[in-house]
């Protein structure tokens, strides 16, 4: 079976996992803005991955206009694992039966830019400071869906 991965990635983290689980699968590994440079039709599946921005996980519906034969979703959050609603997230994105998965991220301010530091600042009362809360073993049950 032919693997792509694709991400969108605003301060490395979720680049980060999509390299992790291109790595794991031997697949391709493809930054969503280049694409338009490949034949998504040679891949039998689809892992795109992208970070969450009031709900929505970026880059998914440059994904799907691509039609792809099979699609797996993973969203990359600042959100705890614990607390993350994981079916709110599959509504906001519309998603249905498609496979989703929800990995912690982190926080980077010196690669966010003065926008997206002002936003993030009016809907958290999270202290801006570098985080890195990425796990490479939450992969693994992406990892084993894939593989089944
Ligand atoms: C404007 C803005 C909105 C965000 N909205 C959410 C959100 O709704 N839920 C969440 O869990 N994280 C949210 N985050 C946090 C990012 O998703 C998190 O920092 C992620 O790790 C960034 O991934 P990246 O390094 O791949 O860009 C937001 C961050 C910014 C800057």
């Amino acid at each position: 079976m032919k693997i792509l991965v694709t991400y969108q990635s605003k301060t490395g983290f979720t680049k980060m996992y999509a390299k992790w689980i291109s790595e794991k699968l031997k697949s391709d590994l493809i930054d969503i803005k280049n694409i338009i440079d490949i034949d998504t039709n040679d891949y039998d599946l689809i892992i795109h991955g992208g970070w969450i921005m009031g709900g929505m996980i970026t880059g998914l519906d440059k994904v799907r206009l691509f039609k792809p034969k099979k699609l797996i979703v993973f969203g990359v959050g600042y959100t705890p694992k614990e607390v993350v609603d994981i079916n709110k997230i599959k509504e906001t994105n519309k998603l249905g039966d498609t496979p989703l998965f929800y990995f912690q991220g982190g926080m980077n301010p010196k690669k966010m830019g003065f926008f997206f530091k002002m936003i993030f600042k009016m809907v958290t009362k999270e202290k801006l400071v570098y985080k890195d809360n990425t796990n490479k073993e939450d992969i693994d049950d992406l990892i084993n869906i894939v593989k089944k």
